[in-house]
């Protein structure tokens, strides 16, 4: 056993300071939920993936192809590399080409309601996402636990943490509140981007 190995999953820096994203996400959220949740699966992806075949194996292959706790701390740690990617201090405002793209939903407001409605309605701990689908398609997809539709071939645009650490030190159990306070974080420059991509 040594430790000197370098460690194959990195947590990746913030794209903020920690306290950036107040009042809608305090700094103890963060220091919780980055700093104790992310960090945690990225360090049980390490443990677990030491000396086996998925030792060198990227993020994505991890994702891909392993199955069980593996799979869970791994999907976890991609979902939350995602997820704070899809938040910015900055008030930022949908380009119109993604305004158009969300006229499936019937437009940004119809869309953000359809969005709550998911992630009001998805059962235990979760993910609610806006992904675009291999047909090219903008659908909203829940997905339980640490699961993720980078799985199904789908390309994830903007992902909402809904488990109960995402919220429980800023709004006790309330989903509702925490989702009317991630709207404004939301960084639909990252959005836009990743429909282009
Ligand atoms: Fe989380």
């Amino acid at each position: 056993m040594t430790t000197t190995t370098q460690a194959a999953i990195v947590l990746p820096p913030l794209p903020y300071a920690r306290d950036a994203l107040a009042p809608h996400m305090s700094r103890e959220t963060l220091d919780y939920h980055y700093g104790k949740h992310h960090k945690a699966y990225v360090e049980k992806t390490n443990e677990l993936i030491a000396g086996t075949q998925y030792e060198d194996a990227s993020l994505e292959e991890l994702v891909a192809e392993a199955s069980g706790t593996l799979f869970n701390n791994a999907a976890q740690v991609w979902n939350h590399n995602f997820f704070w990617q899809c938040l910015s201090p900055a008030e930022k405002k949908p380009g119109q080409q993604l305004i158009g793209a969300l006229g499936s939903f019937g437009g940004l407001e119809s869309f953000k309601t359809q969005f709550d409605k998911a992630a009001s309605e998805l059962f235990g701990s979760g993910w609610t996402w806006l992904v675009k689908d291999k047909g090219g398609a903008l659908k909203i997809v829940a997905s339980a636990d640490a699961n993720t539709p980078l799985r199904d071939g789908q390309v994830p645009l903007l992902t909402c943490d809904v488990w109960e650490h995402a919220y429980y030190i800023d709004r006790r159990n309330d989903r509702k509140a925490y989702l009317q306070h991630y709207w404004p974080l939301v960084n639909w420059d990252f959005v836009s981007a990743n429909l282009a991509h």
